[in-house]
């Protein structure tokens, strides 16, 4: 007993020593998916809850896919957000019916949904509104045009999310790799820019920037910048995993818990690959009556991408999963 808590506290020693270098590869802590059902099949989740109480998810698909679900645990599929297809997106998708990364969220008695329209590896992107009054499938107004990049603007517009912040301002984090994650403010009357200035997030100065899927969150005094790191969509072998920083102003900057810049590729690890849980990322965060509800996807052994959820509890000003 005693032999076995000595090498307990020299394996301990060694793990201070090497703390530093080790909390960069691996979280505290590596949870599994809560419980889903159903339909579970997911890619680039996000997930508004009904002031009525129950659920609406949009995710990447043909004209963006949606489910419904009434306890956020079984979820079922119902149908395409524009079922009559979304021809003003054809010019950044190369004709792709393919839809990427919707934002669902309900404001002023209705439901916004920003979403992204691109082609694979390039930069000529956009990211487009709808609004609805159900936020069911064939519902959404096209709103138009938010924001657009080209091929040579050197940040990539997809991946949006709407952050509200504690004065009531609008903001549209979003970002994919080149010079990273970026904010522009949002007049809150048409959901469009307000300004063309843009404020840099999130930069990977390594790993060929690979950093996208920003989701900005508000919590007490902090906001807290969520994003994805590495390799998305590559089944099984994808190597997404999940970062966060904070803030206590909602345009930065974002530091990680060991105090490092997310301009500087800062980024604690929140998820990663696990088990039978591959490349878990794209997440996006609701409140609901228990607490924050993290939502993301990650793939099966069989390369299938699945729903994951998980709560979100607070430990010092910092998110913890279980
Ligand atoms: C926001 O948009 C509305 C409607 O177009 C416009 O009347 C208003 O001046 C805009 N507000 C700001 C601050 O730009």
């Amino acid at each position: 007993m005693l032999f076995l808590q000595t090498l307990a506290i020299g394996s301990m020693l060694a793990w201070n020593a090497n703390a530093n270098a080790v909390a960069a590869l691996v979280p505290r802590q590596n949870v599994n998916p809560g419980p889903v059902k159903g339909d579970t099949f997911i890619h680039d989740p996000t997930v508004v809850k009904t002031p009525g109480g129950s659920y609406i998810a949009a995710f990447t698909g043909d004209n963006i896919q949606m489910k419904q679900s009434s306890d956020r645990t079984t979820w079922r599929d119902v149908g395409a957000a524009f079922p009559s297809g979304a021809s003003w997106t054809t010019p950044y998708t190369n004709g792709d019916k393919n839809l990427w990364a919707p934002d669902l969220s309900y404001h002023n008695s209705q439901y916004y949904m920003y979403y992204s329209a691109s082609s694979f590896g390039s930069s000529k992107s956009a990211i487009f509104l709808a609004t609805s009054k159900s936020g069911l499938p064939n519902t959404w107004t096209n709103q138009g045009l938010v924001i657009e990049s080209t091929t040579s603007s050197g940040y990539n517009a997809i991946d949006p999310n709407l952050i509200v912040d504690a004065s009531g301002k609008w903001w549209l984090s979003f970002g994919s790799f080149w010079s990273g994650i970026k904010l522009v403010p949002l007049n809150a009357s048409t959901g469009k820019p307000s300004s063309s200035t843009l404020t840099s997030l999130a930069f990977r100065p390594t790993n060929g920037g690979a950093v996208e899927g920003p989701f900005i969150t508000r919590k007490d005094s902090y906001y807290y910048l969520w994003v994805s790191f590495d390799a998305c969509c590559k089944g099984a072998a994808s190597t997404y995993n999940i970062r966060v920083g904070r803030s206590t102003k909602v345009n930065g900057p974002y530091v990680d818990k060991a105090g490092v810049d997310m301009m500087k590729g800062g980024g604690t690890l929140m998820m990663s690959s696990h088990g039978s849980i591959h490349g878990p990322g794209h997440n996006a965060v609701f409140t609901d009556t228990d607490g924050d509800v993290l939502v993301y996807h990650y793939y099966r052994d069989d390369g299938v991408a699945q729903m994951g959820i998980n709560l979100i509890r607070y430990d010092s000003g910092w998110p913890v999963i279980y």
